[in-house]
């Protein structure tokens, strides 16, 4: 459990949009996220606009992309370096398309959270990422999807589970549509959330769950 005087450090990871890490500043802002800080934002694609939000935020932002190193053990050891030199209290991956370095889900274990746009374990694993998620779900025929918060650890969206929020699904949806309906609704509402949870000392780890303390309606 995370629980101590000075702000938490976060470092957010992203690859594209953003959306998810405006989510977090706009909280930081309006006190709906108290007690921690982005201290750095890296993307493994240097067009991301995620990078801009963070220009325009005076947050330092950084770009670790695998096409700049000859082998993916050199990228794994400067994404590792980069993310150190931020000394975090927590990585976020938000939106962050790139597989974790085994050493950095060991460095970072129960202090590294991901955003999966499904309830795990509905569509998630292998090759669920993105539009793909929901693509599967529509054609699967679900009513409801939604989004989950985790711990990461070595499998694929299998961590310990911290938050969750269902969204439905309506006539006539793309998947574009239902992305859409899942970020407005759960992964903009959950990831500040576990954020705040997190920075205030609310969430434990026990095994592969998490105890959360006080959870408020979201
Ligand atoms: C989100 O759907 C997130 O769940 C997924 O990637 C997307 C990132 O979007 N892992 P954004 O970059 O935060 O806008």
């Amino acid at each position: 459990m995370l629980r101590q005087d000075a702000p938490m450090k976060m470092v957010v990871m992203v690859s594209g949009g953003g959306t998810n890490l405006q989510a977090i500043i706009d909280s930081i802002k309006n006190g709906q996220i108290t007690n921690a800080e982005i201290a750095g934002v890296i993307s493994n694609n240097k067009n991301a606009y995620a990078l801009k939000r963070a220009e325009e935020n005076g947050i330092p932002g950084r770009c670790v992309s695998p096409k700049d190193y000859a082998s993916r053990k050199e990228f794994n050891e400067k994404l590792l370096e980069t993310v150190e030199a931020f000394s975090p209290d927590l990585v976020v991956l938000a939106g962050f398309l790139v597989v974790i370095p085994p050493a950095m889900i060991e460095r970072y274990r129960n202090r590294m959270i991901n955003i999966h746009p499904s309830l795990i374990p509905s569509f998630c694993g292998k090759g669920y990422y993105g539009l793909k998620v929901h693509e599967a779900a529509l054609a699967r025929g679900v009513k409801v999807v939604g989004a989950t918060v985790h711990f990461v650890d070595e499998g694929t969206d299998t961590g310990p589970i911290i938050l969750q929020k269902a969204v439905e699904v309506q006539q006539g949806d793309t998947p574009e549509i239902l992305q859409r309906r899942v970020m407005e609704q759960a992964e903009w509402k959950i990831l500040p959330r576990a954020i705040d949870l997190i920075a205030n000392g609310k969430v434990q780890v026990v095994e592969n769950r998490t105890i959360i303390e006080e959870e408020d309606a979201l």
